[in-house]
């Protein structure tokens, strides 16, 4: 039987989110989501930025028309959920490795030279060109993303799923977030969680950095050499 990995013993694996915490493609979805609530008649205001990172295409339109008390058909959010994607799709579509967020890169390649398998939790559906167009693709032992889990974050399903590609137990892996509805599900699945953002606003992760390269790559993974090395 494999034993849960306590706080303070080195995590075997590590799984990251896309967005928001490898690639600066959280704002992007964002301003497709802002235009959509304008074609829709109102103004979509920044708290609710927070709401709709991590979760579903379907899960976030739906929160951005309660928001603005609008009710659409399913023909109607089937329409406006595409709409988004096309925007969204056009702002990324030039997207190269200066869109990787600062330490991304660099933990990758660290993490790689030690050989901690690293997976990919992402809800997106857009995940694989991305990782492809920032040129990270190769880093990752296994791409689990919103193609293929059928529950959104904060289920856990999605943290499950990466544990189990890297062949580990959720407890032996350490998942890098910025959504609330993220850390939440990682939790629930019984893993480690370093909150990426604000302090104030990722209150149930085990650690918060404000990015990638302000992570705590020894205590996390246990070398000696690893901080020294990320910087
Ligand atoms: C997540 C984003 O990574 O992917 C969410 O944080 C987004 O904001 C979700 O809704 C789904 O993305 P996509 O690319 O499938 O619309
Ligand atoms: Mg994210």
């Amino acid at each position: 039987m494999v034993s849960m990995v306590g706080r303070r013993d080195p995590a075997l694996g590590a799984v990251f989110d896309l967005d928001g915490v490898l690639v600066d493609t959280a704002r992007f979805h964002f301003a497709a989501w802002q235009k959509i609530a304008a074609e829709h008649g109102f103004s979509l205001g920044d708290e609710v930025a927070e709401s709709v990172k991590g979760v579903s295409r379907d899960e976030a339109l739906a929160i951005v028309m309660r928001s603005g008390s609008i009710r659409l058909s399913a023909e109607e959010a089937a329409r406006a959920a595409s709409r988004k994607n096309d925007l969204y799709l056009e702002t990324v579509k030039d997207l190269n490795e200066n869109a990787l967020l600062p330490g991304a890169a660099a933990a990758l390649r660290l993490l790689h030279s030690r050989g901690i398998p690293v997976a990919l939790a992402s809800a997106s559906k857009n995940a694989r060109p991305i990782l492809q167009s920032t040129g990270i693709a190769g880093y990752f032992s296994a791409i689990i993303d919103g193609t293929v889990v059928s529950r959104a974050k904060p289920d856990p399903e999605i943290f499950l799923a990466a544990a189990a590609a890297l062949d580990l137990e959720p407890g032996e892996c350490v998942v890098f977030e910025d959504a609330v509805a993220g850390i939440e599900g990682a939790r629930i699945a019984g893993c480690r969680v370093v909150g990426i953002g604000d302090a104030t606003v990722l209150v149930d992760a085990d650690s918060v950095a404000e990015s990638l390269a302000d992570v705590d790559w020894g205590a996390e993974f246990g070398h000696a050499d690893v901080v020294k090395e990320i910087r």
